[in-house]
């Protein structure tokens, strides 16, 4: 229990605004939040950002980082004496090697895109829509009628679990209870995936409307929109996006915007995680049932929806869910694919939902060097060999191939990729990012990554022998989509090419 007054939802603002945890603060923050300093320590070493102020310069370990020579890149900032360590993912795989100074301006990204064509809903080249026609034409037909629109268009979650979106809408209006909110996922966070930084940048007003949308259609009061804390000028732009929005009398005065930023921790992707984090806690996913429709920020019914997800409903409303539907080669709609690692044009990728792997490659200026293997959304998502590079890139043909196309970060793998070396970044970044909160997780992902490192030692398939077990047990047993998957890029991995394991095929 919390002291009488103490205030928990402000304890990550106020570490933010002191410059993260030094000797000092949690005394400092207790002071202002009314939680005890111990408690205020707890939760700031959960998060990277605020856990080492000063260690300087993050460089990206993620895989597509490794590619791209993020060892070198390190040992240039330690040779020059600049203060650095590594990150598990910075969100800018696009131009890998990256690195982040959080003391300095973020520098802007350049990413290729797919050109500008009005018939794409969110059209990355082209100009953002301000005209906010789409919040007034719900105004005008009704909550029963963007419903039905949005069960017509078959969008389905974009952050990675591919929820239909209507399903999550009609349950919080079902609820009696009437103190609802909505809540934007922009934390980004899974290696190879960068869609939604893109989104935010160069369609800001896009999703500020959809968010519109959503707390009119669910007579929510207040917008959260949690944004990774890499992501700075994504927010800026979001923020400028919404007082331009209310100069101009397209929102509603009594809706409430709250920006907040995240400080550093994957697992806050997950959306009871991140509510935890709202919650001023540390980010460690709750038990479901009760899902957040039912219960979620402050025990009450709570949309959570992706970046790229909401920011589709302007066109879904202005066009049609039909229209929009009719867009997805095999599954509704248009998909924003991340394409990184060995090609030659990385980048955003807007494309029929279902495009195939090959025509992905070509959108993507072919591959750097041979095709040998692609993870396709996401550390996640485990490897493919090149031979299934005419696989159909949604949800149900990924799932079929016992992967999954996840948030739809690719990452592309050419002959010069030892599978193993693989499989290893993968598997530190899991054991790296686990909250710790369940022991198939926390130890599932030290024993994958232990295994990996026996066997990089002489290469005896000995050490592989419990495996099996081990991935299953995790697969089974973890609370969260982390700890069920984190196992996949090994086991993935073993299945399409057994001879760099020493297996047989
Ligand atoms: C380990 C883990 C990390 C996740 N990271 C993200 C993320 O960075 N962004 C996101 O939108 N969803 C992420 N998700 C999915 C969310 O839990 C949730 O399904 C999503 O925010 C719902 O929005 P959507 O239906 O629009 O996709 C993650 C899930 C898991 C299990
Ligand atoms: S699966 Fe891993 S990340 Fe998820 S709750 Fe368990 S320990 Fe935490």
């Amino acid at each position: 229990m919390l002291p009488k007054g103490a205030s928990r939802e402000a304890v990550l603002p106020l570490l933010d605004d002191l410059g993260g945890l030094r000797p000092g603060t949690s005394d400092e923050v207790r002071q202002r939040s009314g939680v005890p300093a111990a408690d205020v320590y707890g939760v700031g070493t959960f998060y990277s950002l605020l856990r080492e102020p000063e260690a300087g310069v993050r460089v990206c370990q993620g895989l597509s980082c490794q590619l791209h020579g993020c060892e070198d890149l390190k040992a240039d900032l330690d040779a020059a004496g600049v203060a650095n360590t590594w990150a598990s993912c910075l969100g800018r795989c696009d131009v890998a090697p990256a690195s982040w100074d959080p003391d300095a301006e973020e520098p802007p990204v350049t990413t290729h895109l797919s050109p500008d064509d009005p018939d794409l809903p969110l059209n990355l080249s082209g100009r953002d829509a301000e005209s906010y026609d789409a919040l007034r034409r719900v105004r005008r037909e009704g909550p029963e009628w963007l419903l039905g629109e949005l069960e017509t268009s078959g969008l389905s979650g974009r952050g990675g679990a591919g929820f239909p979106a209507h399903i999550k809408w009609r349950a919080i209006r079902n609820q009696e209870e009437t103190e609802r909110y909505v809540v934007l996922n922009a934390d980004e966070g899974e290696p190879g995936t960068f869609k939604d930084r893109e989104v935010m940048l160069r369609r800001p007003h896009l999703v500020i409307e959809g968010l519109a949308i959503a707390a009119e259609v669910l007579e929510a009061r207040d917008v959260y929109l949690y944004t990774r804390g890499e992501f700075r000028r994504a927010v800026h732009a979001m923020e400028r996006a919404v007082e331009e929005a209310k100069t101009r009398g397209d929102l509603d005065d009594e809706l409430r915007w709250h920006f907040v930023e995240g400080h550093g921790a994957y697992i806050c992707g997950e959306e009871t995680a991140l509510l935890e984090s709202l919650e001023g806690k540390r980010g460690m996913p709750r038990m479901k049932p009760p899902f957040p429709v039912e219960k979620g920020f402050r025990g009450k019914p709570t949309l959570i929806q992706n970046v790229e997800t909401i920011a589709n409903m302007t066109a879904i409303v202005l066009r049609g869910g039909q229209w929009w539907k009719d867009l997805g080669a095999t599954q509704p709609g248009t998909k924003l694919y991340c394409m990184s690692g060995h090609v030659n044009k990385p980048g955003v990728y807007e494309a029929p939902m279902g495009t195939s792997m090959a025509e992905l490659l070509e959108l993507a200026g072919g591959v750097d060097g041979t095709l040998k293997a692609f993870s396709p959304g996401g550390a996640s998502s485990g490897y493919l060999p090149a031979s299934k590079v005419d696989v159909t890139m949604d949800f149900k043909s990924l799932q079929e191939e016992g992967c999954m196309l996840g948030s739809a970060g690719v990452v592309v793998l050419n002959e010069t990729v030892d599978m193993v070396e693989a499989a290893l970044h993968q598997a530190i970044f899991f054991e790296y990012e686990s909250c710790g909160q369940c022991s198939p997780c926390r130890i599932g992902t030290q024993i994958v990554r232990q295994t990996l490192e026996r066997y990089l030692e002489n290469r005896d398939p000995a050490a592989l022998s419990h495996l099996d077990e081990v991935s299953w047990g995790m697969e089974q047993a973890s609370i969260c989509g982390l700890g069920q998957a984190a196992s996949w890029p090994l086991t993935s991995a073993i299945k399409y090419f057994p001879g760099e394991f020493g297996r047989s095929a």
